[in-house]
C-alpha cells in the first residue's frame, strides 16, 4: 500500500503528522512519535512572548553596566544567555535533527511582526525543514476593521517569507469572515501549507468564583466539520497543501480528510489521549481499510468526496441547510 504524500513540498511516507503539543516537547515523545510511524513532526511552538520577553531581558543582561538603564528598568546581573528558553529551542532543533529521519517543523506562535519574526532564520540554520505559523489574534476593538486584522496576518506572513528560504506554513483559524479567500491570500503570497484548523484555547466562566478561564479542550472526531468543509472547498483551488487539523483521532478520520482534499492530518488530543504508539495503530487500520476496499494509494483517494467530485455539493455549502433543520425529529 503507497500511504506516501507530499506536504509544503516535503515528501511524507504517510500523511500522520504529529501536531504542535507537549509531545513535540521532548526529544523522548519525538523519537517515540517517529518510531511508532509518525511522518514529521510540528514541534512545540516558540511564543513571541518568550522570544520578545527574552529580548527584553537580553536588553537587561547586555546594559547591566549602565547605571541609568539598571535603575530604569531593573538589574538582571547574574543572568545566562544558555539559559534562555529561544536559545534552547533552537539547540533543541540542532540535536534532534541529528537523530530524526523524518521532517521537523519548527512551531512560531506569536502576531506582531516584531523581533520574533527575525527568529526565523535562527530556526532555519538551525536545521528545520519547515516552519509553521500560528498568528493568533483576539481582536477585541471593535472600532479595528477585520481589513486592518487581515493585513496584520498577511504582514506577518510576508516578513517571515523574505526571511527565510525553507518551506513555511499557516495554522489558520476559521473564524474569518472568508476563509477560502484568506487561504487563497495566505497562498498567492507563497505559503507552503495551510493548516485547517488550529483549535482556541477553550473559554469558560466560573460561576462559583465569579471569574472568566480559559482551558485546554480536548477534542474528539465530531470536531472536524469545519476542517473537513473548508479543506473539500479548497482542494485544487490553492498553489499551498492543506492539512486536516482538529479532531483527528481515528484511521476513519484520516481517510475522511484525504477524501476532503487533505495532503496530510495534523494529530494532537488524540495522541495525547491514546500515547505516540496510537499512530502505528492507525496506520495499520487505515492500511487494512484501504485494501479491502481496493486502494492502492493515498493519491488515488485525495479530494474524491471534496467540493467538485461529491455526489451531495450541498452538504459543504448552505445548499441542504434549511432541509437539514427542518427535517429532524426528536
Ligand atoms: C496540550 C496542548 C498543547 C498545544 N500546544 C500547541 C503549541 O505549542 N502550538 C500550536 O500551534 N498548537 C498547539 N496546540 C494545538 C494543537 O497543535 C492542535 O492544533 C489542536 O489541538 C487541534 O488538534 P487536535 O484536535 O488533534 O488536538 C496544543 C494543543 C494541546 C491539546
Amino acid at each position: 500500500m503507497n500511504l506516501e504524500t507530499t506536504y509544503m513540498g516535503l515528501p511524507l511516507k504517510n500523511p500522520i503528522i504529529a501536531g504542535a503539543s507537549p509531545l513535540t516537547a521532548s526529544a523522548d515523545s519525538i523519537r517515540r512519535l517517529e518510531d511508532a510511524g509518525a511522518a514529521a513532526i510540528i514541534m512545540h511552538s516558540i511564543f513571541e512572548e518568550q522570544i520578545n520577553h527574552e529580548a527584553h531581558e537580553l536588553d537587561h543582561f547586555l546594559f547591566k553596566g549602565s547605571e541609568s538603564y539598571a535603575e530604569a528598568v531593573g538589574f538582571f546581573p547574574e543572568m545566562e544567555l544558555s539559559n534562555l528558553e529561544s536559545e534552547h529551542y533552537l539547540e533543541e532543533i540542532s540535536s534532534l535533527k541529528k537523530s530524526l529521519s523524518i521532517p521537523l517543523i519548527a512551531s512560531l506562535n506569536g502576531v506582531s511582526k516584531g523581533g520574533w519574526i527575525e527568529y526565523a532564520t535562527k530556526l532555519q540554520e538551525a536545521g528545520a525543514d519547515g516552519l509553521e505559523l500560528n498568528i493568533t489574534y483576539i481582536p477585541t476593538d471593535p472600532n479595528i476593521d477585520g481589513r486592518i486584522i487581515e493585513k496584520l496576518y498577511t504582514d506577518a506572513l510576508e516578513t517571515v517569507l523574505s526571511a527565510v528560504k525553507i518551506p513555511v506554513g499557516i495554522k489558520m483559524n476559521a473564524v474569518f469572515s472568508a476563509p477560502a479567500n484568506m487561504a487563497k491570500q495566505f497562498s498567492d503570497l507563497g505559503a507552503k501549507g495551510l493548516v485547517l484548523f488550529d483549535r482556541p484555547v477553550h473559554v469558560d466562566i466560573d460561576i462559583e468564583g465569579l471569574n472568566a478561564l480559559q482551558t485546554i479542550n480536548p477534542s474528539s472526531s465530531t470536531d472536524m466539520s469545519e476542517s473537513l468543509r473548508w479543506c473539500a472547498i479548497l482542494y485544487k483551488k490553492l498553489a499551498a497543501s492543506l492539512c486536516v487539523s482538529t479532531g483527528v483521532a481515528t484511521h476513519q478520520d484520516i481517510l475522511k480528510a484525504m477524501m476532503s482534499g487533505a495532503d496530510a492530518v495534523q494529530m494532537a488530543t488524540a495522541l495525547l489521549k491514546n500515547g505516540e504508539g496510537h499512530i502505528g495503530t492507525l496506520l495499520t487500520a487505515l492500511t487494512e481499510w484501504m485494501e479491502e476496499h481496493e486502494y492502492h494509494s493515498i493519491e488515488q483517494m485525495k479530494g474524491s468526496i471534496s467540493l467538485q467530485h461529491t455526489l451531495n455539493p450541498a452538504a459543504y455549502q448552505r445548499g441542504s441547510y434549511m432541509r437539514i433543520l427542518t427535517d429532524y425529529r426528536y
